[in-house]
């Protein structure tokens, strides 16, 4: 299951995101924001970390206005490896080499089509493990200090 959230500034990409999602079958729940009035974006990240954090869902996708601020927030959670994504390669070489468990988008930077690409590849890409399953490794030891 895929947590989705966003901030305002991300909220028009996340509707079509989710329209995008059913037309493909993807199961998802909506962690808000609902609507374009001003939110704080750390706060639209922690619901959709926690879901994964305690297992509710395996993966998320999270958006603010340019999706640096939701992935500098997301990446403060445990566990959490929050991908900025704004091009398909990115999108495919994060779950193969990070195996990034959100990734996040610019809902006033990057199309909806392009948007559409990039969640699709991300979804579709397997995490290759071996060396880089020791290097996420590294990343949760810094988590723990
Ligand atoms: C909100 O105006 C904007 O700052 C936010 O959506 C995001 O782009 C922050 O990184």
């Amino acid at each position: 299951m895929i947590a989705i959230g966003c901030d305002h500034g991300g909220f028009e990409l996340k509707e079509h995101i989710k329209k995008h999602l059913d037309e493909i079958g993807e199961e998802y729940k909506d962690y808000g924001t609902y609507s374009e009035e001003s939110v704080d974006y750390p706060d639209c990240a922690a619901p959709v970390c926690r879901a994964i954090q305690d297992k509710t869902a395996d993966k998320g996708i999270l958006i603010c206005g340019t999706g640096i601020g939701i992935s500098i927030a997301a990446n403060k959670h445990k566990g959490i490896r929050a991908a900025l994504c704004s091009d398909v390669y990115s999108a495919k070489m994060t779950k193969q080499h990070n195996n990034a468990n959100i990734i996040c988008l610019g809902g006033r930077v990057t199309g909806r089509e392009l948007a559409f690409m990039i969640v699709d590849t991300w979804l579709a890409t397997e995490f290759e493990g071996g060396r880089h399953e020791a290097r996420i490794e590294k990343i949760h030891k810094i988590e723990s200090e």
